[in-house]
């Protein structure tokens, strides 16, 4: 260990940390513009400055490209240090526009804050200032080159950090420019992450330009639903309207980026076509009534056709409360089906891979990221879990070889390092991602042909696919595995079918014992059997079977409510409300506001979360005291916190296919 003095406080830091570092980890801020803990050093910005008192070197000194050295002595409030720090602000701000009004950074901005903080207030340049031309750089991000103060965290990002080509930087000295080399969309599919990175207004997130200050968020802690990987991220909300997502750091997971899926897909949950309004036979009630309704229509069935012949469905998009109070609910109807996944493949497989995993040797993001070997088998990583793409090109940056088995056809490349042009909003809109892989690997056809036997840290890859499954038993026990699951949840839902002895729908469909359906947050298929009665369907999205159901529960989507996702490596991790539910407010005129009526709730939200409404419902049906969802085997994650890295699950079932590595 080193020890120094920084500002006379002893500190004690690893070989290898910086100055910069070093006070960070005693709670010492020095200003910092390019350096950025994932992106490391540039020393591009100069405003790290400090004073070296004594030791081994003097003088003032840029603290992020110092190695903290023994028998340091620094001061980050020497007089030298901060004359440095203010001209260095004042040399950045001479081109600036100052239009920190108009600016969507306003109030998030690391310029603004330095600026201010380092005492420059007054500007003394007169002369002209120098001007670029912006960019359109797609329908997600905003760009205004005249606010960049040239730290390069953009292109270090997008270049090397994502593996993007066409956006750099170009031009020389104060003409230096940030940008795309011809027209169009940004093509990077983690491209939203400028909009965070750039510690000015030079990227913002143009889904949400000009809505909001960023004090008027509502925002809280969230998890990102949009795969399985159970990304950190901070959605913001204002009046009602989910206007942005910003990455979360958390170092096991995402560190401290997301990709564009989980940031530009908001406008799912202010959809116009989102249903809101309880329904019984398609006639608009209260959410209480609707329950009410349903209560007896269980009853009536019930008595008409048994508690075999109703199906309770739950889901790997909804929570994980959710998803035991459905497990719960099962139990208490005695209803003779409950399934999580409508495909017997699917269910399976995802129970399969689930199984295959133990906590010691399934792989965080972060394993992956540390890899020196991985095996890519059967999955299509941008369509279906970006940021472990991400993760697997820092683990090639840091020398790890990377193989792929039997790549989805999209993936064969064209050429590779080809890109291929995205339609505007494609990779958001369809929810899929198309492009080449962000980092090169070679192609083998048997996972036997890789040699993970003789690396330090294997990590294995897979889809839950037949082959993904297959593959990894002849996988030695000292890799680590990965299986990319289908949905924020799918990794519950797989531990409760097999506590609950869940069966898919179609299975349970097929031997025609079903006569009722009750469905929660669950996309089942159109073609259910007619003579199939649907007696409930509870979700926040439009789906097929909304239409068909006697009674519609409108429930709250995951940023209206608290709750848990268990992602593809076992790690609950709990999410807060962001904001309340209910029609958006987005501007004072009738076409623009909700109705303007008085009730209990706002227009439109008469809606509760999935659990919440099954608990009612129970307590409709009889149950005197409906016990709390995480209890028993659920206990341990009560208190879990949504700000900390979340807690990793032991699986109870040995896999069905027995201990892998055994053959
Ligand atoms: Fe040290 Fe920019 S943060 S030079």
């Amino acid at each position: 260990m080193i020890k120094l003095i920084i500002d006379d406080i002893p500190v004690e830091v690893p070989e290898g940390t910086t100055v910069l570092e070093a006070a960070q980890s005693v709670d010492i801020p020095i200003p910092h513009f390019c350096w950025h803990p994932a992106l490391g050093k540039a020393g591009a910005c100069r405003v790290c400055a400090v004073k070296m008192l004594d030791g081994p070197i003097k003088g003032v000194q840029m603290s992020c490209m110092l190695p903290a050295q023994d028998g340091m002595v620094v001061s980050t409030t020497d007089d030298e240090a901060v004359a440095m720090r203010r001209s260095v602000i004042e040399w950045l701000m001479i081109n600036h526009p100052h239009d920190c009004p108009v600016c969507d950074e306003g109030g998030e901005c690391q310029l603004q804050d330095y600026t201010i903080a380092g005492g420059h207030g007054i500007r003394r340049y007169d002369g002209k200032k120098r001007t670029h031309v912006n960019q359109y750089l797609g329908e997600y991000i905003e760009h205004e080159m005249n606010r960049c103060i040239q730290c390069y965290r953009c292109a270090r990002f997008y270049q090397e950090y994502a593996g993007g080509t066409d956006f750099g930087v170009m031009g020389r000295a104060a003409t230096i420019y940030f940008g795309r080399q011809e027209e169009g969309s940004l093509e990077s599919p983690f491209s939203g992450n400028l909009v965070d990175i750039c510690p000015t207004g030079v990227f913002t997130d143009k889904t949400a330009r000009f809505r909001a200050r960023y004090w008027d968020y509502d925002m809280a802690p969230s998890i990102c639903p949009h795969c399985s990987l159970g990304c950190n991220t901070v959605p913001m909300a204002r009046y009602r309207e989910l206007l942005k997502t910003t990455a979360r750091r958390n170092d096991q997971v995402n560190g401290w980026f997301i990709c564009d899926k989980g940031r530009f897909a908001n406008a799912v949950v202010n959809a116009p076509d989102r249903p809101r309004q309880a329904l019984v036979d398609g006639r608009p009630v209260t959410l209480d009534e609707a329950l009410d309704a349903l209560a007896t229509r269980i009853d009536d069935f019930l008595e008409l056709h048994g508690p075999q012949a109703l199906a309770i469905v739950g889901s790997p998009r909804m929570d994980l409360a959710g998803n035991i109070m459905a497990a719960r609910l099962a139990e208490l109807l005695a209803a003779g089906t409950l399934c999580y996944f409508d495909d017997p493949d699917r269910a399976q497989l995802t129970g399969a891979a689930v199984a295959l995993l133990t906590e010691d040797d399934s792989a965080s993001l972060e394993d992956v990221r540390q890899a020196d070997l991985i095996a890519l088998v059967g999955c299509d990583l941008l369509a279906d879990a970006p940021m472990m793409a991400l993760a697997v090109r820092q683990a090639w940056r840091n020398g790890a070889k990377v193989y792929v088995i039997a790549p989805h056809p999209d993936l064969l490349p064209e050429g590779e390092g080809t890109n291929h042009t995205l339609a505007p909003g494609e990779r958001v809109a369809e929810g899929r991602v198309r492009g080449p892989l962000p980092f090169p690997f070679e192609h083998f056809a048997a996972i036997s042909d890789i040699p993970l036997a003789e690396a330090k840290r294997p990590v294995v890859i897979c889809g839950a696919t037949t082959e993904g499954v297959e593959a990894v038993q002849s996988v030695p026990r000292t890799a680590k595995l990965a299986f990319i699951l289908d949905g924020p949840n799918a990794f519950g839902c797989a531990e409760l079918t097999r506590q609950h002895n869940g069966v898919a729908l179609s299975t349970a469909l097929a031997d025609g014992r079903i006569r009722g359906i009750i469905s929660f947050e669950a996309d089942l298929p159109c073609d259910l059997p007619p003579g199939i009665a649907v007696l409930a369907a509870a979700d926040w999205r439009p789906t097929r079977l909304t239409a068909r159901a006697g009674v519609f529960l409108p429930t709250t989507a995951w940023v209206e409510q608290e709750g848990i996702y268990i992602n593809n490596e076992g790690r609950a991790q709990r999410f807060n409300k962001v904001m309340n539910p209910g029609l958006p407010i987005k501007g004072l005129t009738p076409e623009l506001h909700p109705p303007r009526t008085h009730g209990k709730a706002a227009p439109g939200g008469d809606v509760a979360p999935a659990e919440r409404l099954i608990a009612t419902l129970m307590q409709r049906l009889g149950e005197a005291e409906v016990e709390e969802p995480l209890s028993g085997h659920w206990e341990g994650l009560r208190g879990l916190d949504a700000q900390g890295d979340g807690k990793k699950l032991q699986t109870t079932t040995p896999s069905p296919l027995g201990p892998r590595g055994s053959s």
